[in-house]
């Protein structure tokens, strides 16, 4: 029968799916009322467990408990993608303020945080709340323009933050002993293994970069085809390049998650058309040397179609290795629970890509249904988030 304080974190994940900007499925972008609603309900979770919190200038919420001294970070993110599973985020979050709670002021110092943007959904551009605290936010974000046309800055201070406050907001890592997150695995290892939780080893590196293949509209019934500039017929073509170039290379991922043709009628020829694009792999040569060959790829595509392709490198993360000193105190925890000791890197992306630019990291991974998730089919064990507590209670208590 797992701990209440695992049923506690599953009935808080509940409440916080509540809080989405669409009707029946989750949604929560930054800066949007929704994303407020479940920061309003966490900071009041937080104060029950007596921790002082506070929301900062880009939005994170962060709750310390009353220790001096280097704080020991432990948090996840509370934005979504669009129609998200309820735990991708949340249950880090909720996981760490059970920690927090159990310890109360014991050293280290922890601070509990729950961040604004890990997801990238509304502005393209993941980690905004992670990168502010490790003096990595770029002031160039401010101006990005969301689907309404809304920047940054706008909706970040419609929303009570202060773009002007980010840069100070940067932490100076000899005020930190590190960076713990408990994430769902998002993935089918775990569970083929048969094992609640695991040890993350690495963070696989990421290119993000937004497509626009500027062609000519035109008339679907009179224009002959050897006439077209049909955007949308060249970004087709690109896009089974992505496909095929990532399945000729191991451990690569590449994907088109999303596209927007104009004027997108049915008897128009698509003059313009957007499109993103997402590659992954654990190794940065080989990451890099896929997204030279994509970017090659969109030219040719629209060069045999007098189709203008231009590309716009929104974000660039390289891989990033987990702590080996706090791994080795997640893996001692995970054994103390006489359990097997599992091993595995992670193919998404986390804040600690962000943080370990100022704090050294580790993760710890529970085992999630099918390994689904950016859906709403994603789902937990309850006695696997009892282990995940107390494995993440041991390794705080081994580092204090
Ligand atoms: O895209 C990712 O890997 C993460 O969910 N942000
Ligand atoms: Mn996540
Ligand atoms: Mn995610």
């Amino acid at each position: 029968m797992p701990a209440h304080a695992a049923t506690d974190v599953l009935a808080r994940c509940d409440a916080l799916a509540a809080c989405s900007e669409e009707e029946g499925r989750i949604t929560r972008r930054f800066a949007t009322p929704a994303l407020g609603r479940a920061r309003g309900l966490v900071e009041g979770w937080m104060r029950e467990a007596g921790l002082a919190t506070h929301v900062d200038a880009v939005g994170n919420l962060i709750g310390r408990t009353a220790a001096d001294g280097p704080a020991l970070l432990l948090g996840s993110h509370l934005d979504s993608v669009r129609d998200a599973g309820r735990y991708d985020g949340p249950l880090g979050v909720l996981v760490a303020l059970a920690v927090a709670e159990r310890l109360g002021d014991r050293t280290p110092a922890l601070e509990v945080v729950a961040f604004a943007d890990e997801e990238g959904l509304r502005y393209g551009t993941a980690y905004l709340g992670s990168a502010a605290l490790a003096g990595r936010f770029e002031d160039a974000w401010l101006a990005r323009r969301d689907g309404d046309g809304i920047t940054l800055a706008d909706a970040l201070r419609d929303w009570g933050g202060d773009p002007g406050g980010i840069a100070a907001l940067a932490r100076d890592p000899a005020t930190l002993r590190g960076y713990l997150e408990v994430h769902i695995e998002q993935g089918p290892v775990l569970e083929a293994r048969d094992l609640p939780v695991g040890v993350v080893t690495a963070i696989a590196g990421q290119t993000r970069a937004s497509l626009t293949f500027t062609g000519r509209a035109g008339h679907a019934g009179t224009t002959p085809m050897d006439q077209r500039h049909d955007a949308l017929a060249a970004a087709a073509e690109w896009i089974g390049a992505v496909e095929t170039t990532a399945r000729a290379q191991p451990g690569l991922v590449a994907t088109v998650g999303e596209i927007a043709a104009a004027p997108n009628a049915s008897n128009v020829i698509p003059g313009a058309v957007t499109a993103s694009l997402d590659v992954r792999h654990s190794d940065d040569a080989v990451r890099s040397r896929a997204v030279d060959a994509l970017r090659a790829a969109a030219t040719d595509a629209g060069e045999r179609r007098a189709v203008a392709a231009h590309w716009d490198p929104v974000q660039a993360n390289r891989a990033v290795p987990c702590d080996a000193g706090l791994t080795r105190a997640l893996a001692a925890a995970v054994e103390a629970q006489g359990l097997p000791l599992a091993r595995l890197p992670s193919g998404a992306g986390h804040d600690g890509v962000a943080l370990a630019a100022v704090a050294p990291i580790a993760m710890l991974f529970v085992r999630c249904a099918g390994g689904v998730s950016h859906h709403p089919g994603e789902a937990v064990r309850a006695d696997d988030v009892a282990v995940a507590i107390d494995v993440l209670e041991r390794a705080v208590r081994g580092l204090g």
